[in-house]
């Protein structure tokens, strides 16, 4: 038997709806698999646990997650109790740091049967390789004469170390796709830290002769995530470009209910995690039609990553099936509740 632990932070709003939903999906995938047994460690941090704990995770929260195999995340925020800063740097940002989980991987794809905003969406199939530990956002610098001659400081920081690895990164995940990185620059603006950018792009791209490179402008490259998403494979950004365009990636297949992300960690030392792109949609929360595509498309980035990529493609599959016939929630154009599209998405896996 394999047995493979993961911890579970379903979080709040609806992270607590989808995450309990996927489990079962997770589950069928493991008894198709034969031999295979998920054990989830399901944590209650969530706002609702800083309200009564006066934190977001207990003392030991980061050690009991270190020792499983995987962590599997919801969504957390919920701004009517706690302030999101709080929420997100108390638990999110954490674990990221302290799990060294330095990329962050986003795919974005044409699914279809969901309708895309783009008037003529080829066939799009590409990856966001995300810096995750540093860049546009740290925490150095500040402001000083407070008032009327206020100045504001922000430092980006971009060590060779992490603009190397993230790089590194995404060429080794172009040879096993199309073979092409596009890199998200902005060295016409932005003097220091992204010609330094270019050139460690330009050195590690020298190692990879087979791969196809190109460096675009962040101004023009969101351009071209409308204009020609199809021609993209795997585009390389620091931490602040990565964000933005993958905002704009989950907009163009159709909504932010069907993004997936991954935050890896890449020395094998503490596990990696797994959430959706979107929040805790305090707005539908409770109605019974949150789209769990985003969190199964997760799961299936974490069976990829677990080294069950068969399970993670049929997985895949499976939803696409289920959207092509029409099993689909409101926000793409739907009818279905999430656990009609639940149980479709079992079904065809079945
Ligand atoms: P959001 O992603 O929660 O919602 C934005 C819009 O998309 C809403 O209209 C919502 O109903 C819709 N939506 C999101 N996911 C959906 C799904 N699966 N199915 C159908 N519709 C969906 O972003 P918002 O409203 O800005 O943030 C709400 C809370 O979530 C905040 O506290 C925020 O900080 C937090 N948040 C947490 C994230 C995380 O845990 N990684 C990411 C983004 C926001
Ligand atoms: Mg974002």
């Amino acid at each position: 038997m394999e047995n493979v632990k993961i911890s579970v932070i379903p979080g709040d709003g609806i992270g607590k709806e989808v995450v309990p939903a996927t489990l079962e999906v997770l589950d069928t995938l493991a008894e198709l698999h034969g031999g295979l047994k998920f054990h989830y460690e399901v944590h209650p941090w969530s706002s609702e646990y800083y309200l009564e704990n006066g934190e977001m995770m207990p003392k030991d929260g980061m050690k009991q997650l270190k020792e499983t195999d995987a962590i599997y995340l919801g969504a957390v925020g919920n701004p009517t109790l706690v302030p999101d800063h709080v929420s997100l740097w108390g638990l999110l940002i954490k674990i990221r740091r302290e799990c060294e989980q330095v990329i962050n991987l986003r795919p974005v794809k044409y699914i279809p049967g969901v309708q895309s905003p783009l008037a003529n969406p080829r066939n799009f199939d590409f990856i966001v390789v995300r810096e995750n530990s540093e860049g546009e956002y740290s925490e150095v610098g500040g402001r000083i004469h407070r008032g009327e001659d206020e100045i504001a400081v922000q430092n980006a920081v971009f060590t060779r170390k992490a603009t190397e690895r993230t790089i590194r990164y995404a060429f080794e995940l172009a040879k096993e796709r199309k073979g092409k990185v596009t890199s998200a620059t902005k060295s016409n603006g932005i003097v220091h830290s992204m010609p330094f950018w270019d050139q460690v792009f330009k050195e590690v791209g020298q190692e990879y002769a087979d791969i196809q490179t190109e460096s675009n402008h962040i101004d023009a490259l969101s351009a071209f995530l409308v204009s020609k998403p199809h021609s993209l494979d795997v585009i390389v950004a620091s931490n602040l470009f990565g964000d933005i365009l993958t905002d704009l990636g989950a907009a163009i297949m159709g909504s932010i209910g069907i993004a997936p992300a991954a935050n890896i960690n890449i020395n094998g030392k503490y596990p990696s995690m797994f959430e959706p792109v979107h929040g805790s949609a305090p707005d539908i929360v409770g109605l019974g039609v949150a789209n769990p595509i985003g969190q199964l498309w997760t799961a299936k980035m974490m069976l990829d990553h677990l080294g069950y990529q068969e399970l993670g493609t049929t997985l895949l599959n499976a939803i696409k099936t289920t959207t092509s016939q029409g099993i689909k929630t409101s926000d793409i154009g739907g009818s279905s509740s999430m656990q009609e599209v639940i149980g479709a998405v079992i079904a065809n896996i079945e």
